[in-house]
């Protein structure tokens, strides 16, 4: 299994700092004599992520899991897939697009964004509608940062989220049965949005994002069923009506617009009162239960979002 660096402490203290400062020496000097484009300097700031006060103490998911079992349909609906097909997938060069509601619209190449903003390390809980679960050390900036940068405007009620749609670099998308209504969409009320917890994610394990995780951008709501967190994403929309979602529109019993980690609320095929955490035994089966948390184990943060509302019915 390949090492992987804890994320608990900063780069900047687990490295001895003169080693790193030679390291930022070494990429602001190489990206002057340009060695590495332009583009490519920024994206590498994300490896030297701040800390975050946002961290679980549970115990990390093994780098090797969380970058081979993953659900990322655009390549292949087996949890292997995406880790083995997509290859051929450019997250590089990427520009992201904010547009709709807002008083600046705003269309940015992703390494000049990620220079912009402040990225930390959070670990997060996650936890798949289908019961397992993985803890993830994520680089990213709060979606809310981004937002700003645009200036919702005060019609705007709702965010809507799109995946790129690249048939020729996503094995999964076309065919004679298409899976989901491509491309995959999300959507998050504005106010869950706005919240601090809400990540825009472009690396993990101290490293940029692989391609299978959703390179070189995607969502991370960590009080929300994995689904949510759409990966590649190449275009943020604010409306005024709740936008349609990926998983609601193929299956709309079973996948609502909310999706609030709810321990109480079971999916029709899976309990939601336990989960499995990938990695502590080798795959799904061998991993003890686990009681799942209200809210993902964030309910003092985000429960207050849900006050009044019937999460039965607005599940
Ligand atoms: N985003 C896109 N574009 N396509 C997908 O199929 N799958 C979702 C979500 N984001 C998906 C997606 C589901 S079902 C889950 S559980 C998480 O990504 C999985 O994220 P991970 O593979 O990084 O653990």
């Amino acid at each position: 299994m390949p090492a992987y660096r804890f994320p608990k402490i900063a780069a900047s203290e687990i490295t001895p700092q003169s080693v790193f400062l030679r390291r930022r020496e070494f990429l602001a000097g190489a990206a002057a004599a340009g060695l590495i484009g332009a583009s490519a300097s920024p994206s590498l700031a994300a490896l030297a992520a701040k800390p975050s006060a946002y961290k679980v103490s549970d115990k990390l998911t093994p780098k090797e899991d969380a970058t081979t079992y993953n659900n990322f349909y655009e390549f292949g609906v087996n949890k292997g897939d995406p880790a083995d097909y997509s290859d051929k997938f450019k997250p590089r060069p990427w520009t992201i697009k904010i547009d709709g509601l807002v008083a600046k619209p705003l269309e940015i190449d992703v390494d000049q964004l990620i220079a912009k903003m402040s990225v930390e390390e959070r670990v997060y809980r996650f936890r798949c509608v289908e019961a397992w679960s993985m803890v993830l050390p994520w680089s990213g900036f709060m979606l809310a940062d981004l937002l700003k940068m645009a200036e919702p405007l005060a019609s705007a009620k709702y965010v809507a989220f799109q995946t790129a749609l690249r048939p020729d670099e996503m094995p999964g998308v076309g065919g004679f049965t298409p899976i989901l209504d491509w491309p995959y969409k999300e959507g998050l009320r504005l106010d869950e949005a706005m919240h601090p917890l809400t990540l825009m994610a472009v690396g993990i394990y101290g490293d940029l994002l692989p391609n299978q995780n959703g390179a070189p951008i995607r969502l991370v709501v960590p009080w929300k069923y994995g689904f949510k967190s759409i990966k590649s994403i190449e275009r943020i929309t604010l409306v005024e009506a709740q936008p349609p979602t990926a998983w609601n529109t193929a299956a709309p019993d079973e996948y609502g617009f909310y999706s609030n980690v709810n321990p109480k609320v079971d999916h029709p095929r899976w309990s939601q009162a336990t989960e499995r955490p990938i990695g502590e035994g080798g795959g799904f089966f061998n991993s003890p239960k686990k009681d799942t948390l209200m809210f993902n184990g964030y309910a003092d943060e985000v429960a207050s979002l849900y006050a009044g509302m019937d999460l039965k019915a607005n599940y």
